[in-house]
């Protein structure tokens, strides 16, 4: 059957795929974003996924503001970039996995999560941006990508709990599927950012590490977070953290943090980052931690200790 190995979550700023489009990702400016995710890239070639389900919003680029669905799902062969204003991005046309996607649709709309299902559909910095950050700049992307845009654009955006629950109908979809594959799903957007008014450029800090710290500990109590707390807390654009709670509903309640990164500013947002990776499964532990991390439980130590400095050890924190 196939399963959900693990979790990520990546910002999508467009300034972002701007620096690497126009070569400037060793600009002392970007080169701190971008060596945060050096270890990721790592982390997700060692774990090869077959598939990745790529939760993000589009903005205002497959859908106009005269059509804002809640959550749609890409159902298409391939995923064109979508013309932003300055013409599409240089990156690979994102293939999809038509016959995934539409056994999630199915299980997940006779779950009652109503999807919207689009069979031709653009793709914005959204999508690519994470993909680039976890993959690079490659010729084609190394797997298949199922897009699903979610509405945090216009008012109201589905709750966080609504979306947490989406997650696990995810889930359920993709472990009855009978072909075996390993799939990644990426939560991506946040962390503070709030674009415009008296506001723009706010950052807290506080707020996303205890967002982050609660992402793999307590998601539940981030389900309780309701719009305006999360738009006050981390701006009006920080309500893209609702899309997190998808990945996070996807993952085992229990999961292992392997990396983290978080670094302000990039453009005028916070970036986090996280890795998660569903424990134990079927008897096979899914780990697939970055090679550098490997020392954590070396040496003679009895158990408990060895337990501790694994412990210790197995979060990488990347902080600036
Ligand atoms: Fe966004």
């Amino acid at each position: 059957m196939a399963r959900i190995i693990a979790g990520v979550t990546s910002s999508h700023v467009p300034a972002i795929g701007a620096a690497i489009d126009n070569h400037r990702t060793n600009e002392p400016y970007w080169q701190r974003v971008f060596e945060g995710f050096e270890r990721s890239k790592e982390w997700i070639a060692k774990a090869k996924p077959d598939v990745v389900i790529g939760v993000y919003n589009d903005h205002a680029s497959a859908f106009s503001v005269e059509v804002i669905p809640t959550f749609a799902l890409g159902t298409a062969a391939e995923f064109p970039p979508a013309d932003e204003g300055w013409g599409p991005r240089p990156v690979p046309v994102v293939q999809g996995h038509p016959e995934l996607a539409s056994h999630i649709a199915q299980s997940v709309i006779l779950d009652e999560f109503d999807l919207t299902l689009c069979n031709k559909m653009e793709v914005d910095h959204g999508l690519t941006v994470p993909l680039n950050l976890m993959f690079g700049t490659p010729k084609e992307w190394p797997c298949p990508v199922i897009p699903l845009a979610v509405n945090v654009v216009q008012y109201p955006p589905p709750t966080g709990h609504r979306c947490f629950m989406l997650g696990k109908a995810i889930r359920k979809a993709v472990e009855s599927y009978p072909e075996d594959l390993k799939v990644v799903i990426f939560g991506t957007g946040g962390m503070s950012h709030q674009i415009s008014g008296q506001r723009a450029g706010l950052i807290n800090s506080k707020f996303d590490h205890a967002f982050l710290d609660n992402l793999t500990k307590d998601p539940k109590k981030l389900t309780k977070l309701s719009h305006l707390e999360l738009m006050r807390e981390a701006g009006a654009e920080g309500v893209e953290m609702v899309m997190w709670l998808i990945m996070r509903g996807a993952l085992d309640d229990k999961v292992d943090e392997v990396y983290r990164f978080y670094t302000v500013p990039a453009s005028n947002t916070a970036v986090g980052h996280i890795i998660l990776e569903n424990k134990i499964k079927g008897g096979k532990k899914t780990s697939a931690k970055p090679a550098s991390t490997k020392s954590a439980s070396r040496g003679k130590k009895s158990a408990p200790k060895m337990k501790r400095a694994a412990a210790r050890q197995k979060i990488e924190r990347v902080r600036s």
